[in-house]
């Protein structure tokens, strides 16, 4: 290194290049949040994140020249450890990012967190046994309280999101798994954990006293049971709800190891996707009805007393392609809500193709998009976006549900809980109070799905037993097709 540059004068260009990324993680987040600007808002957020690794490679050549206990590893070594094990890691999250269905994102999602959880803790534990963490005084207490909380919220985050993984991918069943006095066992869970916290800053010069590991594996257990229990019982129709908060809860548990590894970039990245995470959690309440607080406390969604039993409705209706086609024909204005079926069949090629077709023949086409449709948030507009729809015709749920009732045809393409009337009519059903799209009010309606099975939820959908409904059966992206060729005929 020249006399310019030494190891102790990195500092600076460290944390310029740190400034820098962090001012681009925040384009990225203003950027993502409207479809016109999410490409800039990725390009900006991989800019930032490679400007990040740069900065992070010459913080660790740094900390292993000036570590004076260090006097095994030299930079060349560091180095070779960084960038092995991350190449390593690269292409395995290469692999799955390109490998992975699009209906598979939210388990990997899922899994993703998981591991921000596990590396919180890792860290956490390598913090407490490191022989330059302060071990008497102020800084001492501070430094354990990091460790603890730190390892707790990753604890948390890690098993949430494994129950997440495993409910999303359909290997646990969706319903919720309620324990006897649930909340109960939730307090004391919290309650445990802080009496351990006061044991586990009781201890001086803790890194050497492996007494203190205890209380601090303690926690560990408790957090972990307090992960499963939190998100084990949620129901499926809550589940959105859940991916967001972990979402948040992952970003703190990573600003939580960024303060163990003295990171002030991953304080400010941890920072920025735990309030995120957190305002997605609160516009995700609000589009489900449920209370934000009683979220944040895990108490949320069906208690246990709510029934999804299997009712009477009377008879569905069934329509073919050409029916269908027909109907089309002679609407003057048509509304499609999608739903996660239509990213199982990936129908939204050949629904991009009706769509151009039905507005050159001057029908009034549109979208109505519920916020929890599919399995991701925006799962539905990403979709809709890669096929090419126009954006202005792609409306919320809000923006459409007062129209319907002078809409002539709407065509419900393999959605089911976020159109079931039940949400609004039934108080004991698992996905009462959740706002829904109103197709109903429409003069006809069409639903396309390949059989009368169940949404997410579970729960029996009433919209198709209803007079204007007609029941289109098959794979979503085949019967769209079919009715492009009718009215091309
Ligand atoms: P769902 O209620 O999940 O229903 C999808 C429907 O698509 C199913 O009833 C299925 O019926 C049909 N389908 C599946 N494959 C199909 C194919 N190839 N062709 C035609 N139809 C097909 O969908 P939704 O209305 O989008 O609701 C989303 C649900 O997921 C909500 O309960 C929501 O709370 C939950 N959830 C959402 C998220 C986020 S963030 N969006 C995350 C986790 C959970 P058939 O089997 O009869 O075809």
């Amino acid at each position: 290194m020249s006399d310019f540059l030494t190891w102790d004068h990195l500092d600076g260009l460290i944390a310029g290049l740190y400034i820098v990324a962090g001012v681009l993680f925040i384009a990225a987040l203003a950027g993502l949040s409207k479809h016109e600007s999410a490409k800039s808002g990725n390009i900006a957020g991989m800019a930032g994140m490679g400007l990040a690794l740069v900065a992070t490679l010459l913080k660790a050549s740094q900390n292993a020249e000036l570590d004076p206990y260090d006097d095994l590893r030299g930079v060349g070594v560091t180095l070779l450890i960084v960038l092995l094990t991350m190449s390593v890691g690269g292409s395995i999250g290469a692999w799955r990012a390109r490998t992975v269905e699009m209906t598979g994102m939210p388990e990997l999602v899922a899994m993703l967190h998981s591991f921000v959880g596990l590396a919180a803790v890792l860290v956490g534990y390598n913090s407490f046994l490191d022989p330059n963490a302060p071990t008497v005084g102020a800084e001492a207490t501070i430094h354990d309280v990091e460790v603890f909380i730190g390892v707790f919220i990753g604890a948390v985050t890690f098993t949430g999101s494994i129950v997440a993984n495993l409910k999303l991918s359909g290997r646990m069943k969706s319903s919720p798994v309620v324990l006897p006095h649930r909340h109960l066992l939730n307090l004391c869970v919290i309650l445990g954990s802080v009496a351990l916290l006061f044991w586990f800053t009781s201890f001086d010069g803790y890194a050497a006293d492996h007494a203190a590991l205890i209380p601090l594996l303690g926690m560990t257990a408790l957090a972990l049971f307090l992960g499963f229990h939190l998100v084990a019982a949620i129901g499926g129709g809550d589940m959105p709800v859940v991916v967001s908060m972990l979402n948040s809860y992952s970003g703190w548990a990573a600003a939580a190891a960024g303060f163990l590894l003295d990171n002030d970039l991953l304080i400010i990245t941890g920072s920025l996707v735990g309030s995120s995470g957190a305002i997605l959690s609160y516009i995700m309440c609000k589009a489900m009805n449920r209370s934000f607080i009683s979220v944040i406390a895990g108490g949320f969604g069906s208690d246990g007393a709510v029934s999804g039993e299997v009712r009477d409705y009377g008879e569905h209706r069934e329509i073919q392609a050409d029916g269908a086609g027909d109907l089309l024909a002679n609407a003057s204005s048509v509304v499609i809500t999608p739903g996660y079926g239509m990213a199982v069949a990936q129908a939204q090629y050949p629904v991009a193709e009706l769509t151009a077709k039905l507005r050159a023949r001057g029908i009034d086409v549109r979208f109505g998009i519920h916020p929890v449709a599919g399995r991701l948030p925006g799962h539905m507009n990403v979709l809709l976006a890669e096929a090419k729809v126009p954006y202005d015709i792609v409306l919320e749920m809000d923006e459409i549900n007062d129209d319907l009732a002078d809409v002539d045809v709407v065509l419900v393409i393999g959605a089911n809980d976020t159109v079931n009337p039940a949400a609004l009519d039934e108080p004991g059903s698992p996905i009462a109070g959740m706002p829904v799209i109103e197709v109903w009010k429409a003069h006809d309606v069409i639903v396309f799905k390949r059989s009368m099975a169940t949404g997410y939820a579970g729960v029996q959908n009433p919209l198709f037993f209803k007079d204007n409904t007609q029941m289109l059966f098959g794979d979503a992206k085949d019967k769209v097709e079919e009715i492009i060729r009718n009215l091309s005929t």
